[in-house]
């Protein structure tokens, strides 16, 4: 069996953890909304349309934030389209995605569905075919309180209460071309800065996300970043990173080593806020928003197929990855990122939520489960909560294509507010066990009080309807805790989760 070691300190914190870390993303895309939360007629369904074993699932991951509409959609979305009787609302083309949009789920339907699953939202307006105008005026939609042209047609459409959305995107991947209205850095950044002026104006108590590259492979990547915030640091208060990984060639040393570059990614968009901080002389710190994260590689053939078949067909099966073991792994090394890098990614969105790249699948008319990376997630959103610790890692590595001294052993600890400890780990090892040394002598008397493992022989091994527990989580060997000291037994290639408490 291979060693490993990890110190932890009370006193060595990276930071309180923003539960928005644990957010995620709801488009209308492919069956998000339709056939995914919403279903109409299916015996789950509510008296809204919404489905409650969806609503209980999501429950159970625990999604403090969730991000919304889109997303590609929303750089040809006209917010107005989505509001008032439903019979009247337009049915249009979703160029974004090749789908007809029927309207049918809008603001308040979906903030209505947040509430229930106690989630907030996470807004983007649309920069792409439209500008500061409209964006101001959806801010007065959701937000003011009444006697103005948008707050009281909000009122005329049921909702006398205002939304009171905190959190809003300006736009989304506004450096790509395939987005709507794309524009260059200069002219977002100028766009993003008039919105966000003008958005704050309605409602001062918002905080918004600028958009930054839609990958830190984008050929414009850094530059992007550099010139927007020149032109819009003082009015936004995140810049958003999206990045999505794949295994196309079947390596999964490599693949699991991708969340190094998230990890580079992070840390390279810190030093361009910061750098834009200090030449502006600025008081004030842009944070990051993680807004688009997840592994994403399995369906693009089958989406290619489908387009050509159905091309404008409401609710098309779009971007159903249907998640395996290796795939939970990388999401789980994607989590164990955030938390380190917590003390400036104050929120995140796993891309997505139902259906689409997402941990919850559901057949319309029939059941709901869970992919594989649903419990790494919902480990993290459980137990992650409170401070992020820093780690002193003692750990093997091994050397991948893109990557050298790639630690077998991948791991973070948090400090939860009841003085208890938990341990994210994975390991890389794709043969061995690792005895893993916990020093926790800082912390006094701690039990381990559970040891949760996710593990399957077969890394490509993946849930079905039929087969809907074929991953998932079970009880670890667990260990010992003597004189502050904890040895756990860590199986190779494994999620672990290791729960310290007070005695
Ligand atoms: O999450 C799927 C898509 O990925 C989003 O619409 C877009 O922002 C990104 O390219």
């Amino acid at each position: 069996m291979k060693k490993a070691s990890v110190i932890l300190d009370k006193d060595y914190q990276i930071g309180p953890i923003d539960p928005r870390l644990y957010g995620s993303f709801i488009e209308h895309l492919g069956r998000a909304v339709y056939g995914g939360i919403y279903e109409p007629g299916h015996p789950q369904a509510d008296e809204l349309g919404f489905r409650r074993d969806v609503l209980e699932m999501v429950r159970r991951l625990g999604v403090p934030i969730v991000r919304y509409p889109g997303g590609n959609f929303v750089s040809g979305f006209n917010w107005e389209d989505s509001v008032g009787p439903r019979d009247q609302r337009p049915k249009r083309l979703d160029l974004a995605w090749f789908t007809t949009e029927t309207n049918q789920v809008g603001l308040h339907e979906f903030c209505q569905w947040a509430k229930e699953a106690g989630s907030q939202v996470m807004y983007a307006v649309n920069l792409g075919t439209r500008g500061p105008e409209q964006a101001r005026d959806i801010v007065e939609y959701a937000n003011h309180k009444g006697g103005s042209k948008f707050s009281d047609m909000r009122i005329a459409n049921g909702h006398k209460e205002p939304f009171d959305i905190k959190l809003w995107c300006l736009g989304n991947e506004m450096d790509g071309p395939w987005q709507m209205g794309r524009k260059t850095a200069y002219e977002y950044g100028r766009t993003a800065n008039e919105a966000a002026k003008m958005m704050k104006w309605v409602d001062p108590s918002i905080q918004v996300v600028a958009c930054g590259s839609s990958s830190s492979e984008m050929p414009t990547f850094g530059d992007w970043e550099l010139t927007m915030l020149n032109e819009c640091y003082e009015n936004v208060d995140y810049v958003s990173l999206h990045r999505y990984y794949g295994n196309p060639t079947n390596d999964t040393p490599g693949f699991l080593a991708r969340a190094m570059d998230m990890d580079e990614f992070i840390h390279t968009v810190v030093s361009v806020c910061d750098a834009v901080k200090g030449k502006k002389h600025s008081k004030k710190t842009v944070d990051l928003s993680f807004d688009e994260w997840n592994v994403w590689y399995h369906s693009n053939q089958q989406d290619e197929e489908i387009w050509k078949r159905e091309k404008w067909g409401p609710a098309l099966p779009l971007l159903e990855d249907v998640y395996n073991f290796e795939d939970a792994l990388l999401v789980g090394s994607m989590l164990i990122t955030l938390l380190r890098n917590a003390d400036r990614v104050k929120v995140a969105c796993l891309a997505q939520l139902v259906n689409v790249i997402a941990p919850i699948m559901t057949r319309n008319g029939g059941g709901c489960w869970a992919q594989t990376i649903f419990y790494p997630f919902m480990h993290a959103s459980r137990y992650g909560r409170g401070v992020s610790l820093k780690t002193l890692v003692r750990t093997p590595t091994y050397d991948c294509k893109d990557y050298e001294n790639v630690p077998l052993i991948d791991t973070t600890a948090t400090l939860g507010d009841d003085g208890s400890i938990s341990v994210f780990c994975v390991n890389r090892d794709l043969q061995e066990d690792f005895a893993l040394d916990v020093d926790l002598r800082s912390f006094g008397q701690l039990r381990l009080a559970e040891h949760i493992v996710l593990h399957h022989d077969d890394v490509k091994a993946v849930n079905t309807e039929a087969d809907p527990d074929n991953v998932k989580p079970a009880a670890g060997p667990g260990g010992t805790v003597d004189g502050g000291r904890a040895q756990i037994r860590i199986p190779a290639l494994s999620w672990n989760v290791i729960r310290f408490e007070k005695p």
